[in-house]
């Protein structure tokens, strides 16, 4: 039997008055590549967000790896330990521009991770080479395409050796030129690494092409929850048919 690498009991989220997550229950098997679409405003970055505490939740208990966060009574050190179960890639790269390719990809390994300079250059050194940007370990982010940009926050991502990938939207903020780059990168590691991968999109047709579950979300909820053939192709949920009218799947 394949082992849960997420467990999520009871989540919600509030901000201020407004409900954005309400009572999210889901359990995420190791190795699954689950895509997660829906509305603007609905809540998908704010939940990948409460799996590593960037968003603390209201109520709720969220278990990665072998680390569980109960929202009514945690530690610091709880939450600490949370955050080295998964690593997240951003919708806008978020590399330190003062850094190069290479620094950046270093960095966590070594002011979290505490491992040392040597070994983390080794190691950064592979990631980039994963990623095709070996010959640009030495470039500023300034100097780097959208696309490189992004393929260096996949490499620092991966850097840490997560139990999880959270991707945020990695490809919406790319000229359209350069979104199949990074979209062939991730496609790449989906074959290549075992690592649960949680990937926000609007990419309708890359979540069929690559994810094993697809999650529609929408109004802090999970509206439907199962296979790319169930939710894109039969969905049954009004919602979800609209959703995928207006993105013209
Ligand atoms: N830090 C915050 N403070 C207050 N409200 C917030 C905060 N972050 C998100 N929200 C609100 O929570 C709701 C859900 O936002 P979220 O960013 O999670 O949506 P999303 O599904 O990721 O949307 P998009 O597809 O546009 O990225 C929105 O109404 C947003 O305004
Ligand atoms: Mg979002």
């Amino acid at each position: 039997m394949t082992k849960n690498v997420i467990e999520i009991e009871n989540l919600s989220k509030n901000f201020g008055d407004q409900k954005v997550l309400e009572d999210i229950n889901l359990t995420i098997k190791d190795n699954e590549i689950v895509a997660i679409i829906g509305p603007s405003g609905t809540g998908k970055s704010t939940f990948l967000r409460t799996l590593n505490h960037l968003n603390e939740p209201t109520t709720g208990k969220i278990t990665v790896g072998d680390v569980t966060v109960d929202a009514a009574s945690y530690t610091k050190k709880q939450v600490q330990q949370l955050r080295m179960q998964s690593s997240m890639v951003f919708q806008n790269y978020n590399l330190f521009k003062n850094m190069t390719a290479l620094e950046n990809v270093m960095e966590s390994l070594v002011t979290v991770r505490n491992v040392n300079k040597k070994e983390a250059r080794e190691i950064a050194l592979e990631q980039l080479e994963r990623v095709g940007l070996l010959d640009k370990k030495d470039a500023y982010p300034s100097r780097l395409s959208g696309g490189q940009q992004q393929r260096v926050g996949i490499a620092r991502a991966l850097a840490v050796d997560p139990k999880v990938l959270l991707f945020d939207e990695p490809t919406s903020a790319l000229d359209p030129m350069l979104v199949s780059e990074v979209l062939q990168t991730i496609k790449k590691l989906v074959e290549t690494d075992h690592t649960t991968m949680l990937l926000v999109t609007h990419e309708i047709s890359f979540a069929r092409d690559v994810a094993s579950r697809v999650i529609f979300m929408n109004e802090g909820r999970i509206a439907a929850d199962g296979t790319p053939d169930e939710i894109l192709s039969n969905p049954t949920d009004k919602n979800l048919q609209q959703f995928l009218n207006i993105n013209q799947y």
